[in-house]
């Protein structure tokens, strides 16, 4: 087993990603490079992880021979331009959420990837945990039965001080709201354990803070496979939480509420009677814990980068999640229902923003 090198760029999350990402795995990462923009953040992250390498140019550690990953964490507005330059330069690519702000942008990255020699990796690292593992495989293992309805709930609190950081809260820089910068993560959760949506009718509006993106959103969505699921999220609740609940002809499962680890243990998983509880028992008897978050999804990259097994989120993993988002915003604008797949045709296919400009 290889021990890949990372460079970081941009110390924000980044300092987590140092922390539960790859710290946690000396035998596969050494984090070896920072970059940002901010001497001071890079001075402080580098001093307290002994990171002697740092620089402020990207375009230096695109061109540094040993670095294998470019882990991109930087705001949203220039991950596009990133990824693509990362890619070209033969780097493996990780990258936070939202991959980009358009289904056209996230087509670019799929055209660059298809001659790339890296491979690229969006983050989604609420799917790691033992709770929403645990539903995954049940699910997977045709336990759960017919599907029939879903609420999910991204009940968060953002003040203005979160929006002293200039990018934040504005078109041009975040790209969107608490549909793409906060909720993204448990409407990931729902299209991995659900599938895709096929229709979605949604509504946006900004109500909590002084910000041009929304920051409350609700969304009425029919399921490929024929559920019902509600998404509703705010950035306006006194108590952080979130929540999916799935409810399927054999099994009704509920994630735990924390905030920013829903995919960790405990969840609520209810069979219908002792026939699916034993068949439940079979797939997750022997259950091995697995850490939450970051942690695990790094380990998933390494262990696919070793081709040791499947690349654990994909680009077509952000693209659905991307989809959504212009669907509700469509839908928003519209006032219609609005059927997937979102094609090139759409008024907000080039740029989901288009009203606001
Ligand atoms: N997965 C998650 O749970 C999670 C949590 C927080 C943020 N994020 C995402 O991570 C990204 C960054 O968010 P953040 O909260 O860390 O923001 P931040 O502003 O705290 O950090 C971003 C850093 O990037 C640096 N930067 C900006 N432009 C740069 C450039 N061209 N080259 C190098 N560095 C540059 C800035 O100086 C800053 O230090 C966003 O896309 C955000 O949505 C994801």
């Amino acid at each position: 087993m290889s021990i890949k090198t990372v460079a970081i760029i941009g110390c924000g999350i980044g300092r987590s990603h140092i922390v539960e990402g790859y710290l946690p795995h000396p035998d596969k990462f050494k984090v070896a490079t920072l970059c940002d923009l901010n001497e001071e953040r890079l001075k402080q992250i580098g001093d307290e992880f002994g990171i002697d390498k740092r620089t402020t140019s990207f375009a230096e550690v695109l061109a540094d021979d040993s670095i294998d990953i470019v882990d991109i964490c930087t705001p949203p507005g220039i991950h596009l331009e990133q990824v693509v330059a990362a890619l070209q330069a033969g780097k493996h690519v990780i990258c936070e959420k939202p991959l980009t702000g358009s289904l056209a942008g996230v087509d670019q990255i799929m055209r660059v990837e298809k001659t790339a020699r890296g491979v690229l990796m969006p983050i989604f690292q609420y799917r790691y945990g033992d709770g929403v593992e645990k539903a995954k495989r049940i699910i997977e293992a045709r336990i759960a039965g017919r599907p029939y309805m879903g609420s999910v709930e991204t009940f968060w609190l953002r003040t203005p001080d979160y929006y002293a950081v200039p990018w934040r809260g504005k078109w041009a820089t975040e790209l969107g709201g608490v549909l793409v910068t906060h909720a993204l993560h448990l409407h990931d959760m729902l299209l991995h354990l659900m599938g895709p949506a096929s229709r979605v009718f949604g509504r946006v509006a900004t109500r909590v803070n002084d910000i041009e993106v929304e920051d409350c959103a609700s969304a009425s969505l029919l399921m490929q496979n024929g559920a019902f699921v509600s998404l509703s999220c705010t950035l306006g609740s006194q108590q952080e939480i979130s929540r999916l609940r799935l409810h399927f002809e054999n099994v009704t499962f509920e994630s735990n509420h924390e905030a920013y680890s829903p995919g960790k243990d405990p969840w609520t998983i209810l069979a219908a009677n002792d026939r699916v509880q034993r068949e439940i028992d079979a797939v997750i008897g022997d259950w091995q814990p697995v850490a939450p978050r970051f942690t695990t999804q790094m380990a998933h990259f390494h262990a696919h980068l070793e081709g040791r097994g499947p690349l654990p989120v994909s680009t077509q993993d952000a693209r659905r999640a991307l989809e959504l988002v212009t669907a509700i915003y469509q839908s928003s604008d519209s006032g219609q229902d609005i059927p997937l797949p979102i094609g090139a045709d759409s008024p907000k296919y080039a740029d989901w923003r288009a009203r606001t400009q």
